[in-house]
């Protein structure tokens, strides 16, 4: 069986903190799978490119995207210690310095700067939804892009199964509704185990961020309004059981939960979009 990219001791395993967490755990099957269907088969889009990693935390997938014959890649992440982790990783890893940059940056502010074009590939992993304004982003980010977008986001199916009053709060949503043009909002606390969301507010005495999710069909919507061409990534032969977002809704689920039922039930979805 061929190596995998980031095999058990890996330095970006060594410090990973969200190895057990239900949804998209960072242990090394779920990384990799991530990393092979979102990045390794889709070559035309990284071999020899430049590359804009928007949330790119320490540089696992801009570490990945390098090892699979990118020519540049610059990863942004307005968490300034995983960023400087990165550094240091990528540094121990011995890649070479004129390959990549990393840098402490807000998304927006970055991407309303840099010129028309700068990058062939944009890669927007696990980050659309912690921004209230995802059609801007996601404009913003095409607008940086002259080939193509790889997007990997949470959908309002997420909404639906987060926090345990979800089944209550969102007692109206069901299988139909979350096919309709629809994004739902959820709260979530901005302090997360190694990086802390860039916008919150007091509400209560308590700090909180707000998540956004379009579901799939309000998504693709969007990608026809801004002339993209749009392919959505089939995770099915990752799968191990049928699954709907009612299958994750109790802890107990989620628990017993394996990591591609997320992709599964449409809960999460990936996209490549081409210009
Ligand atoms: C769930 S992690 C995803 C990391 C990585 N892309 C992956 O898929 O494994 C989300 C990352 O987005 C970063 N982030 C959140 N809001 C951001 C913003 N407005 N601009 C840049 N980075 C942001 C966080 O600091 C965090 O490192």
């Amino acid at each position: 069986m061929k190596k995998p990219l980031i095999p058990d001791d890996s330095p970006f395993l060594a410090h990973e903190t969200r190895k057990n967490r239900w949804a998209i755990p960072y242990h090394p099957e779920c990384l990799n799978a991530r990393i092979n269907h979102l990045l390794a088969e889709n070559p035309g889009h990284i071999q020899g490119k430049n590359i804009l990693d928007v949330g790119s935390h320490m540089g696992t997938f801009a570490y990945a995207a390098l090892m699979l014959g990118a020519n540049f890649i610059e990863g942004i992440d307005t968490e300034e210690k995983m960023v400087l982790l990165g550094r240091e990783l990528f540094q121990e890893m011995g890649i070479a310095k004129d390959k990549y940059s990393m840098t402490v940056s807000d998304a927006f502010q970055f991407l309303e700067n840099v010129e028309e074009g700068s990058f062939e590939t944009v890669l927007c992993l696990g980050m659309l939804y912690y921004t209230t304004e995802p059609y801007r982003l996601l404009k913003l980010m095409l607008r940086a892009a002259k080939e193509s977008l790889i997007l990997d986001t949470f959908t309002a199916g997420y909404a639906a199964v987060q926090g345990k009053d979800a089944p209550q709060v969102y007692a109206g949503i069901n299988d139909e509704t979350l096919e309709l043009p629809i994004m739902l909002t959820a709260l979530t606390q901005p302090g997360k185990k190694d990086y802390t969301l860039p916008n919150s507010f007091d509400y209560r005495n308590k700090d909180l961020s707000l998540i956004t999710l379009p579901s799939s069909t309000l998504l693709e919507i969007w990608f026809n309004s801004l002339g993209v061409e749009f392919k959505k990534l089939d995770w099915s032969s990752y799968s191990t059981r049928p699954c709907t977002y009612r299958d994750l809704l109790t802890p107990d689920q989620k628990k017993s939960s394996h990591w591609a039922d997320v992709y599964k039930s449409g809960i999460r979805v990936s996209y490549l979009l081409s210009k």
